[in-house]
């Protein structure tokens, strides 16, 4: 039985992998972090104009915290939590960019799909819907990570929707930047290079 820690440390390397920053600098793009927003994710990597790519990063940084919940819940529930909370993190806050990570949509995705996989519908079509009416990734993103702890609270998984609410937190903290362009009417829109 793998301790706490070690499932820390598993998840925090799976989601530590920058796939955006990789995957435009091997599509010689140059590097993300330099364009649009700054960011690693998805969002920015499509401001490249490279829609696969984008699409790539999305299911990479995705697939790496359902990876970290899905295995280590093998040991349990809290394994699982304590695994893609580990992902969710290392995504945040990846030692190898000095702790300057991306914005953990994505990946909070991921470690639902690999935790509570029904849930992911519900993100995707609050996500969907946000997204046709606003064209905003970020405001879209925002409503839909509201809504997840409280349905999954609603669905009587209380430590699952613990998760989610300091996830969700944590990712609003990281959106400040996005939530002050969206208040000044400055943010990007989807399709826009930012
Ligand atoms: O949730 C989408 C968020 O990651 C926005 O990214 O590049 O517009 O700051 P960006």
């Amino acid at each position: 039985l793998p301790s706490t820690f070690a499932c820390l440390v598993f998840g925090y390397l799976l989601g530590s992998i920058p796939f955006g920053l990789i995957l435009t600098r091997m599509a010689g793009l140059g590097d993300v972090r330099k364009i649009g927003s700054g960011n690693i994710g998805a969002t920015n990597v499509l401001r490249t104009g490279n829609r696969k790519l984008a699409a790539a990063t999305l299911l990479l940084d995705a697939l790496k915290g359902t990876a970290a919940a899905a295995i280590a819940s093998y040991w349990g529930v809290e394994a699982g939590i304590a695994a893609g909370f580990a992902a969710f993190l290392g995504h945040l806050f990846p030692v190898w960019l000095s702790f300057r990570g991306g914005k953990g949509v994505a990946t909070y995705i991921g470690v639902l799909l690999g935790l509570m996989p029904v849930m992911v519908l519900l993100f995707a079509a609050i996500w969907l819907a946000m997204a046709k009416i606003t064209r905003y990734s970020s405001l879209s993103a925002l409503v839909a990570t509201a809504a997840v702890p409280i349905a999954l609270y609603a669905a009587g998984n209380g430590k699952v929707a613990g998760l989610f609410a300091v996830m969700t937190a944590i990712a609003w903290i990281k959106h400040r930047a996005n939530i002050q362009r969206l208040l000044s009417g400055t943010e990007s829109r989807i399709g826009e290079k930012g």
